[in-house]
């Protein structure tokens, strides 16, 4: 089979060869790819800051796929060929709380994942495509819609009436606000652009910050929440940004750490996270039983992927450097 190989850290060393196609062992499926989306995850990893003690090299990287099951190992019995399933991230988290390992079994480093024809996923976390959705559209799911699922459902308990801010309008932040909106919640986002302020208003937000013209963010926050701040925070920006996080977010209200776009270390101050007795969670996407659930939902309410560009399988470093400079949504490569 075909498939995009990462040989060393850097992008110049993904390269596109011909491997052979890894065969189905007992409990596995053999899926033909037809599309994965990019993540911030993948591209940290091509620059060597994900974890990069647990790089194989060489890697098939991308964890987020969808495609069809065209063969099986035995004992197989959840799925059958013809199927058409979505890779879950963390492979071996199926339900309740993580172990202590999850991050040895995830796709895309340390386990191959969805660069190239065909991969390999163990049927248990494995998670059925939705049926409205195509494999590009389905692509988007395991990372960007379950993380903000898990941060708004699971963990934040979002009901109607109550505000969340969400960080940017890359991948993870658009698919909460489109499920936090028909959650019923008042949504704020904030950008680098008012261009995408206003895009992302279409898509239920009920206020925008551009956080480069208004650096001090979290004042304009407690503006718009009559100076209480929001229920829920989704951090997707990490650094010492969490100090505004914790300003903008209500007197023990919940902030869903999530990212760490401008750094992975910070400087909290103590303070004013005690005395607002503020809730802050690391999130780690979410169990395979929250992708079905969250399937469920978006199946409900209608709620379509927010696709900013699908590039060929030939130009993946093209749709890398895409996702480098900013995008409105999910950048999605199509292979089948
Ligand atoms: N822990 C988890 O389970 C998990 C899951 C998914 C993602 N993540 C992490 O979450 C982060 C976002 O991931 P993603 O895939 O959504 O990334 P992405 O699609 O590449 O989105 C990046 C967007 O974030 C915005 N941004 C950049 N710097 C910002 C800042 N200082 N303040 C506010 N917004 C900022 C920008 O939006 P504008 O152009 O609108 O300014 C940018 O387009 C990454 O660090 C990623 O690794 C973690």
């Amino acid at each position: 089979m075909k498939a995009w190989l990462l040989k060393d850290f850097g992008l110049d060393n993904l390269q596109l060869e011909e491997v052979a196609t890894p065969q189905p062992k007992a409990g596995e499926l053999l899926v033909k790819v037809g599309a994965v989306s990019l993540n911030f995850r993948d591209k940290a990893i091509v620059d060597g800051i994900y974890e990069p003690h647990l790089v194989p090299k060489p890697l098939i990287p991308v964890s987020d796929a969808a495609g069809t099951v065209v063969a099986i190992g035995d004992n197989v019995t959840r799925f059958k060929v013809g199927d058409r399933v979505n890779s879950h991230l963390y492979s071996r988290w199926l339900d309740g709380e993580p172990g202590p390992n999850e991050p040895d079994y995830c796709f895309g480093s340390p386990l191959p994942g969805g660069l190239a024809e065909y991969m390999i996923i163990h049927e248990d976390s494995a998670v059925g495509a939705p049926d409205n959705m195509s494999d590009i559209e389905a692509a988007t799911l395991p990372i960007a819609a379950l993380t903000a699922w898990y941060s708004l459902v699971d963990f934040g308990q979002i009901q109607t009436g109550q505000t969340v801010l969400v960080q940017g309008t890359g991948g993870v932040s658009i698919f909460a606000v489109q499920i936090a909106t028909a959650l019923g919640a008042k949504v704020i986002a904030t950008s680098s652009s008012d261009q995408n302020l206003q895009a992302v208003k279409t898509l239920g937000a009920v206020a925008g910050i551009n956080y480069r013209t208004t650096p001090n963010w979290a004042d304009e926050v407690l503006k718009l929440t009559d100076g209480k701040g929001v229920d829920l925070l989704l951090d997707v920006a990490g650094g010492s940004g969490i100090n505004q996080s914790v300003a903008a977010t209500k007197a023990s209200g919940r902030i869903a750490q999530i990212g760490f776009l401008t750094g992975q270390t910070v400087e909290l101050n103590l303070m004013p996270l005690i005395f607002r007795q503020t809730t802050i969670r690391g999130i780690a996407v979410a169990p395979r039983s929250s992708f079905d659930r969250m399937n469920a939902f978006l199946n409900e309410h209608k709620i379509r992927p927010v696709i900013d560009q699908v590039y060929p399988f030939e130009k993946a470093r093209e749709a890398y450097e895409h996702l480098a400079r900013g995008a409105f949504g999910k950048v999605v490569i199509k292979i089948a």
